[in-house]
């Protein structure tokens, strides 16, 4: 994303009956996406709204897909946690999807989240180049309109560093910590830059908490303010949606 950074784009909404019904749509399409492409390179989310997406792709693999051939990149990780905490975004993976489909250590990627932050950056574009780049970059939405860890006012060329959390993403993920135990201050993300170089995006917003942001990303106006207004500057972007987290749109 360069000198045509301010082309904007529509990306293709659907809102579909519920969540129940987005998280087929997502995990019908990223099996497509494999099927077509055995090798595929996927950008992948944690956070609840993948969840059910997840559980289905492990039952599409116990069904037969073949999903072991893919090779993956996290879009972030905090910083600070041992690898096997289980509020790690390594752990949550590895629960979620990565050993009931077989995926072997060397095919997926995740940012570390200890090490000297520049380098562990540098490293993880560098892998991301070596891999071809993402084809499908799946992602959630914060309530405050972040994408990966991008907070608002990420810059839209940002890449791939260490980024502080804002009270309010902490807040909305201090249940996945063990009772007493805060989430990190920092994380390691991908940049909007990063996430823009993938070649298609596929980003889902289910619950009525997510209209607000969701309505300023797609209705609003394109700004560092609302990182996830970047996918409009993407040609090949898709929203999935649940009428809760669509109410707004258009509004
Ligand atoms: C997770 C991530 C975040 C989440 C967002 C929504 O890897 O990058 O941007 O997608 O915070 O989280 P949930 O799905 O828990 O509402």
């Amino acid at each position: 994303m360069t000198s045509d950074a301010l082309t904007l784009h529509r990306p293709e909404i659907r809102v579909l009956d519920d969540a129940e019904a987005v998280a087929d749509a997502a995990a019908a399409l990223i099996i497509d996406v494999v099927a077509r492409r055995p090798g595929a390179v996927l950008g992948l989310a944690t956070g609840r709204t993948p969840l059910e997406v997840y559980a289905r792709l492990r039952a599409a693999a116990a069904a037969g897909a073949r999903l072991d051939r893919i090779r993956s990149f996290n879009l972030d990780e905090y910083r600070g946690l041992p690898p096997n905490h289980p509020a790690s975004y390594r752990a949550y993976m590895r629960r979620e999807l990565f050993d009931a489909i077989g995926l072997a250590d060397d095919r997926w990627h995740i940012p570390e989240g200890w090490g000297a932050p520049e380098a562990v950056a540098d490293a993880y574009e560098a892998a991301i180049h070596d891999a071809g780049g993402i084809d499908l970059q799946l992602l959630g939405i914060g309530e405050n309109g972040h994408i990966g860890f991008n907070e608002p006012a990420a810059p839209f060329n940002s890449r791939t560093r260490e980024v502080e959390l804002a009270p309010s993403t902490r807040a909305a993920n201090a249940a996945d910590f063990p009772p007493g135990e805060e989430p990190p201050r920092t994380a390691i993300t991908m940049g909007i830059a990063t996430i823009l170089d993938a070649r298609r995006l596929l980003l889902l917003a289910v619950g009525a908490r997510k209209a607000k942001a969701l309505a300023a990303a797609l209705s609003g106006p394109v700004l560092p303010a609302i990182p996830a207004s970047a996918i409009r500057l993407h040609p090949h972007a898709m929203v999935l949606a649940d009428p809760a987290a669509a109410a707004l749109l258009g509004a």
